[in-house]
């Protein structure tokens, strides 16, 4: 056996993973200041904005100090397209991903052999967490190519010796055929691709809560505890949150525990969160509601200082780990939608629909203007056709929905109560919103 790169040891944790909080402050503060010095050293953009701000890395001898250090935007990512935030030369970077956003010009990010390894190390950490083992089959649904999901999956699954099943987004019939035939144990995918297959298997007989499945690894978009409740119960299997984002790595920035299922732990050791007011750029203490910022503390082609993730959540003590956790993602910022003067984000709604028995968990949001006033349509699928032939059932359900989100969301809506898949189906990560305005 080729000895290189070895898995895991399964039997047992990181060291930094069950280190002490004060163990663990003091790796972090020595590899921040590595990784400050690396990002000034090497890329003009942080030598020119830490310049401007008059602070210089060696300023930096605490955690808190990081405060003092300008932030960074998906912008200047943007603006230095594609390789001008590297800090390594190409001949140094082995891998290059690309997410497409909203705006049509990707933001480009690199890696090094070392932050693959690292990449592959937090994953397969995020995998144990989730109580795989190198025992499992895990069945990777989430894209491969410029996106990060699939591969970063991949080499996670692989370094935890786990059998990897590389199946990639799309093909529902023929995924939904992998799974029964190969048995995952594992399947790593987005919860709205998930529910589609899910249905995809009734459609074709197979009880999903009779397949071995056990644990659903789901991330790259907001789901809330609702959903993880339908998907647990229609599968028969432990659904467990997994997060991250390109510009700081990919999949397995933070990863929920199965014994705790509170929240994605954030891998710490690597990636230095803070939680700021969106609006002033204030720190906020641990606990209170804000935007997620990162800062890579190993990363070497792209180190990224303070980045603005547009993610809200919180941070929370650690339970499982020492390290903190975040809060379930209510939504990023941009997808925010501003109704009638109220901030309402998808998740609210979704939380209110999978209440509704007779609803299933395939909706999307359009919104409108009518003179001035913003209105906001609701489609979402009846649990069967049956209900969806039944006008009297349909606009019971809508009346009931309605009446949900004016009471806890605070928006009048129109509620749609359709057929089976007559909302459109992702494949990977879900567009609720349509907003026509
Ligand atoms: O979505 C990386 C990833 C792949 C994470 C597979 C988990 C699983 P991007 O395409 O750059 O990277 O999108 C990152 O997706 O800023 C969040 O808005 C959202 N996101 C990712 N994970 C979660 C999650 C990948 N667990 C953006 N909950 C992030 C909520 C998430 N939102």
């Amino acid at each position: 056996m080729n000895q290189r790169v070895k898995p895991l040891d399964t039997s047992r944790l990181d060291p930094l993973e069950t280190a002490s909080l004060d163990e663990l402050r003091a790796a972090q503060l020595k590899r921040l200041q590595w990784s400050l010095k690396h990002a000034y050293d090497n890329v003009p953009h942080y030598r020119h904005s830490f310049d401007q701000a008059g602070v210089h890395p060696e300023d930096i001898k605490s955690l808190e100090e990081l405060g003092k250090l300008p932030f960074t935007t998906k912008a200047d990512l943007r603006d230095h397209y594609p390789f001008g935030m590297f800090a390594t030369p190409m001949s140094e970077v082995v891998r290059v991903h690309a997410s497409s956003g909203t705006t049509g010009q990707p933001t480009v990010v690199g890696y090094t052999q070392n932050d693959i390894d690292i990449w592959a190390d937090v994953v397969a950490r995020s995998i144990r967490a989730a109580g795989g083992s190198r025992n499992d089959k895990v069945h990777v649904a989430y894209g491969y190519g410029l996106f990060t999901g699939g591969l970063g999956a991949h080499y996670g699954a692989e370094r935890l010796g786990c059998a990897v099943i590389p199946m990639s987004g799309g093909q529902t019939e023929k995924q939904v055929q992998l799974i029964r035939d190969f048995q995952p144990d594992i399947i790593m995918v987005t919860p709205s691709y998930m529910l589609n297959i899910a249905d995809e298997m009734e459609r074709q007989g197979i009880d999903p809560r009779e397949l071995p499945l056990r644990t659903g690894i789901f991330g790259a978009e907001p789901w809330t505890n609702d959903m993880r409740r339908s998907l647990e119960q229609r599968l028969g299997i432990d659904a467990l949150d997994i997060y991250g984002l390109s510009e700081v790595m990919g999949p397995g920035v933070g990863m929920e525990s199965l014994e705790t299922k509170d929240g994605p732990t954030i891998w710490e050791d690597h990636f230095y969160p803070e939680i700021i007011d969106p609006v002033s750029g204030e720190v906020l203490p641990d606990g209170e509601y804000g935007e997620l910022v990162f800062t890579t503390l190993t990363k070497e082609a792209l180190p990224v200082i303070r980045y603005r993730t547009r993610d809200l959540t919180r941070l929370l003590p650690g339970t499982a780990r020492p390290m903190r956790r975040i809060d379930k993602i209510t939504g990023r910022s941009d997808d925010m939608l501003i109704i009638r003067g109220v901030n309402v984000f998808p998740t609210q709604i979704e939380e209110r629909l999978l209440k509704i028995e007779q609803l299933s968990p395939h909706y999307e949001i359009e919104v409108t203007r009518q003179g001035n006033m913003d209105m906001v349509l609701v489609r979402v699928e009846a649990c069967s056709n049956d209900v969806a032939r039944d006008p009297v059932a349909c606009e019971q359900l809508g009346r009931e929905l309605q009446h949900a989100i004016k009471t806890y969301v605070g928006i009048s809506t129109q509620v749609d109560v359709c057929g089976v898949e007559e909302v459109m189906r992702s494949v990977g990560k879900a567009k609720r919103v349509k907003d026509l305005r």
